[in-house]
């Protein structure tokens, strides 16, 4: 074969190829394309076009970091799933969630998630959701209401059994006698509630053990410090243990016994609720002799609840999430595995 014709034949199997290689790579990008719009249609279409969910999460505020990883866990799976989240942060008052749920209403929205500051006062506004046909999915706190049709299921702990596990907890450890200074949660909401009750029965086959004193420290580090610090001053010498209804006011009660010179977990016992991050480090560092998990990772959950109840599927009045005991002999142990 003469040269020239050599070269244009290598030269036109070298298009081919090239022709060949543009079209694959069309055809893979045509497949990816339509992949990720079938996957976002199914996640999120409940209609004839592509259209995400539109999801209202009514938070309480960020008073814990507990919350803080609540907040994240719905934030991550809304993301996750092609929903579009529109979230109200409350500052902690119940008049800032009301008006919330309206604007949701308002908004048109598939859903509401609704994590309720206290317990009460939540009818009028469900009514109207219900009116507009939008499905409430209440997460980690419960309302007292006389019709549960108002909501569609409550995604939570058992807050009464919490403090039940609290209290079991701590009366072997000061083998049945002792006082117990109390850091209660957010007046009138639920965990403040369950909690309380749930720490009083389980010290009461204990005669010998006795709440002393027991104020709000509102769910807050700085509350519980501040809460504390009072405690110390009122009854010097006096105190042989925190029962605290969340891990941040333990955490600011560890704080105040050792600006009084003592040694908060020796001196002072002190058990908690949440099986947050910074709970363990405190027990592996010999501060808090205790925690009991409350698991706020209700995401997953939360979504699965709103996309069952939009396909018409009735949800349980009640999905319970289990929790754990944890203390110092397993806290080294275990704390690389946390997630909250
Ligand atoms: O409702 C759950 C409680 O609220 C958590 O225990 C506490 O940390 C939070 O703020």
């Amino acid at each position: 074969m003469p040269r020239n014709a050599s070269t244009r034949s290598r030269d036109g199997s070298r298009r081919r190829h090239a022709s060949v290689l543009l079209l694959t790579c069309a055809a893979i990008a045509a497949c990816v394309f339509a992949f990720a719009s079938c996957s976002k249609k199914s996640s999120s279409d409940s209609g004839s076009e592509s259209k995400p969910l539109v999801v209202g999460f009514s938070q309480i505020g960020a008073e814990s970091s507990w919350r803080t990883a609540e907040t994240k866990s719905i934030r991550d799976e809304a993301d996750k799933r092609g929903i579009d989240l529109r979230l109200y942060d409350a500052q902690q008052k119940q008049e800032n969630q009301i008006k919330a749920i309206n604007s949701f209403i308002a908004q048109r929205v598939d859903a509401i998630i609704l994590a309720p500051v206290v317990e009460t006062g939540w009818e009028p506004v469900l009514m109207q959701a219900k009116a507009a046909g939008i499905p409430v999915i209440l997460v980690d706190r419960g309302v007292k209401v006389s019709d549960e049709s108002l909501y569609a299921t409550l995604i939570a702990s058992d807050f009464v059994a919490e403090g039940r596990m609290a209290a079991q907890w701590l009366a072997k450890a000061l083998n049945g006698a002792g006082n117990i200074v109390e850091l209660q949660g957010t007046p009138g909401s639920a965990p403040a509630i369950d909690r309380k009750r749930g720490f009083e029965e389980g010290i009461a086959p204990h005669a010998g053990l006795k709440i002393t004193r027991s104020q709000t420290g509102e769910f807050t580090r700085a509350k519980g410090k501040e809460v504390m610090e009072a405690f110390l001053k009122a009854a010097p010498g006096q105190i042989n243990a925190v029962y605290a209804h969340n891990d941040d006011m333990a955490l600011g009660a560890i704080q105040a016994i050792e600006e009084a010179g003592l040694k908060p977990g020796t001196d002072i016992l002190i058990v908690s609720i949440d099986g947050v991050r910074a709970a363990f480090e405190a027990m592996v560092a010999g501060k808090l002799n205790c925690t009991v998990e409350c698991n706020p990772l209700l995401g997953p959950a939360a979504f699965d609840a709103v996309e069952k109840v939009l396909a018409g599927e009735t949800l349980p009045k009640n999905i319970v999430v289990q929790d754990r005991v944890f203390d110092q002999s397993t806290a080294a142990e275990v704390i690389d595995s946390r997630e909250y």
